[in-house]
């Protein structure tokens, strides 16, 4: 095994003309920022089990795709939108500002006790999932600063002994690609490279499908294996920022690594046993699929919304992406999704989870604040496969999550709830009697609200943008500022704005939490409703799940 240390010289040489070039080129004019290598050479990295044969990247002429977008002339901007977009930003200012005094380069602020925190290997996560909206919202000037910071950040140090191989892709080389993507910036394509290679390691095993850990110990001893039990989306999303990377620096392995996770998904998608889903947890080892539960919430989510963003990102040249989405989101359309039965008889779609058994199958309508993207991945899936009927659904359920919203005291949906599913879709009154809540403070049309805290989370907001984005129609913002400011209220702290307990309770305690996705994305997808359609065009561009932008090929 030969893993390359690079000598002190080379990183000294590197400060030293980083400095100098600092000096010479004073902010905010332009810079390339010069790219300090990490200790360890990834790419050195000689596999036990090295892939037999690359797959290269499609190389067939994209196809013309219908549009995403509704017509630009549906868009008006006014004054009154501005002031909202303007209101974001100053929110995503306190917030960033504050990490940058008290938790800078640490992944984490913590936003009561203003400390920071190492929960993503410790290489600043907040600030590299930051990296885009800074861009995005115009902020050059800090944009530069922290590509400074980060070009000169040492990706193969780390205290931890294991990393988590989706989160590590889905913020930190999701961050470095989208905010490459947006500015040019060599050295973040540079860095993304770095973080890329390392997590290239995690796909040495016997069957080259990845673990969920990457864990450094065994990847040197050879003794990596896939997980007999691992969470369906955690290998099998990461397909859009693997690719991006082989599309960025013409090295197809990337591609080909995460690409054998689809192979597999496509060969055992009808034999699973809700046919056309994977369950929650997959034998990535065996590449066997036998588990009993369905979900697009927890643990299972990107997955099936990496489907249609993959048909987008390749400009649909392969033809598996396309065949997945169609044939999981009609099992999804069937099976998970209903019409809770609520006070105003909204038409309104939730998504459950169904469990199978011996008996057959059921649904649990116990829904979750992450399962709301699906409303955006029925609307991108529909108007990329031209399928209508799909957006309509998509609407539906961005409108469940905005009820949802609206219904509770504090204007703000939790994070684990359950509704009573209508006997029918077509129609289905309010009636009282089946309405029995599991405690006071749970308002009508809900049975519970099991986890009852919101934690920052964007899920809600990035289906109601996109909805905005399809159809051009302004109820979506008036919804957006409704949801801006109760999610405000109740989660601003002297510093910034931490998750909080209880969404039932206008007067709920705070958590001393703000992940990196609050800047990343929630923030990022409020500052985008509010702005002119053409900053981040769907026609031109696709989000990750962490909302970092790839542009498409096209
Ligand atoms: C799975 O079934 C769908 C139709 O339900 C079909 O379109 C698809 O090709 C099948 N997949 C495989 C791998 O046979
Ligand atoms: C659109 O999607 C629905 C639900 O998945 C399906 O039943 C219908 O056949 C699709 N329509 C077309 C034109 O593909």
């Amino acid at each position: 095994m030969a893993l390359r240390r690079r000598s002190r010289a080379v990183l000294a040489i590197g400060a030293v003309l980083m400095i100098l070039i600092i000096l010479h080129f004073p902010a905010p004019s332009p810079v390339i920022v010069p790219f300090i290598p990490g200790t360890v050479d990834w790419s050195k990295f000689e596999h036990f089990h090295p892939a037999s044969s690359i797959k290269p990247l499609p190389t067939d002429r994209p196809r013309q795709l219908p549009p995403v977008q509704a017509d630009r002339s549906l868009f008006k901007h006014s004054e009154l939108i501005e002031q909202r977009r303007a209101a974001v930003k100053d929110e995503f200012l306190r917030s960033y500002n504050a990490y940058k005094e008290i938790a800078w380069m640490m992944d984490e602020l913590a936003p009561l006790s203003g400390t920071g925190k190492t929960t993503f290997g410790g290489w600043a996560a907040t600030l590299v999932d930051s990296l885009d909206t800074l861009w995005i919202m115009g902020m050059k000037k800090e944009f530069q600063e922290a590509t400074i910071a980060i070009s000169a950040m040492d990706f193969s140090v780390t205290k931890d002994g294991s990393i988590n191989v989706f989160e590590t892709t889905i913020r930190h080389l999701g961050g470095l690609l989208g905010a490459y993507d947006l500015s040019g910036e060599p050295t973040l394509l540079q860095k993304a490279k770095e973080v890329g290679e390392m997590l290239y390691v995690a796909f040495d095993t016997p069957n080259r499908l990845p673990g969920f850990w990457l864990n450094f110990e065994d990847a040197r001893n050879g003794r990596q294996v896939a997980g007999t039990n691992d969470p369906s989306a955690s290998p099998a999303s990461l397909t859009l920022e693997m690719t991006r990377l082989s599309q960025l620096t013409g090295d197809p392995k990337f591609y080909d690594a995460a690409d054998r996770v689809i192979r597999f998904l496509d060969r055992v998608q009808n034999d699973t046993l809700l046919s056309g889903m994977w369950p929650l947890t997959v034998n990535f080892q065996d590449e066997t699929a036998q588990g009993d539960t369905f979900s697009i919430g927890a643990l299972a989510d990107s997955l099936y919304e990496y489907l249609p963003k993959m048909h987008a990102l390749l400009g649909g040249v392969d033809p598996v992406y396309e065949r997945l989405y169609l044939t999981s989101a009609d099992v999804v359309i069937d099976n998970l999704l209903y019409r809770p039965m609520v006070p105003d008889n909204a038409d309104v779609l939730i998504a459950g989870d169904v469990r199978v058994n011996s008996q057959g199958q059921s649904l649990n309508p116990d829904s979750q604040h992450l399962s709301c993207f699906a409303g955006g991945m029925f609307g991108l899936g529909g108007r990329l496969t031209g399928n209508d009927s799909h957006v309509e659904v998509g609407k539906k359920l961005a409108h469940g999550c905005g009820w949802a919203y609206n219904a509770f005291p504090t204007g703000v949906m939790p994070e684990i709830y359950g509704m009573i599913p209508c006997e029918s879709a077509e129609s289905c009154e309010w009636d009282e009697s089946r309405w029995e809540p599991d405690g006071e403070s749970i308002p009508k049309g809900f049975s519970h609200a099991r986890d009852p805290r919101y934690l920052l989370r964007p899920e809600a907001i990035e289906s109601i943008f996109i909805m905005y984005r399809i159809t051009g129609d302004i109820g979506w913002q008036e919804l957006a500022w409704r949801m801006f400011q109760s999610i405000v209220k109740v989660s601003r702290t002297a510093l910034a704005n931490a998750a909080i307990d209880d969404v039932t309770n206008p007067d709920s305690p705070k958590i001393d939490s703000m992940e990196s996705f609050w800047l990343a994305e929630t923030l990022k997808y409020f500052y985008l409703i509010f702005s002119p359609p053409d900053l981040i065009s769907l026609d031109e561009y696709v989000f990750t799940t962490e909302a970092h932008p790839f542009i498409r090929v096209r």
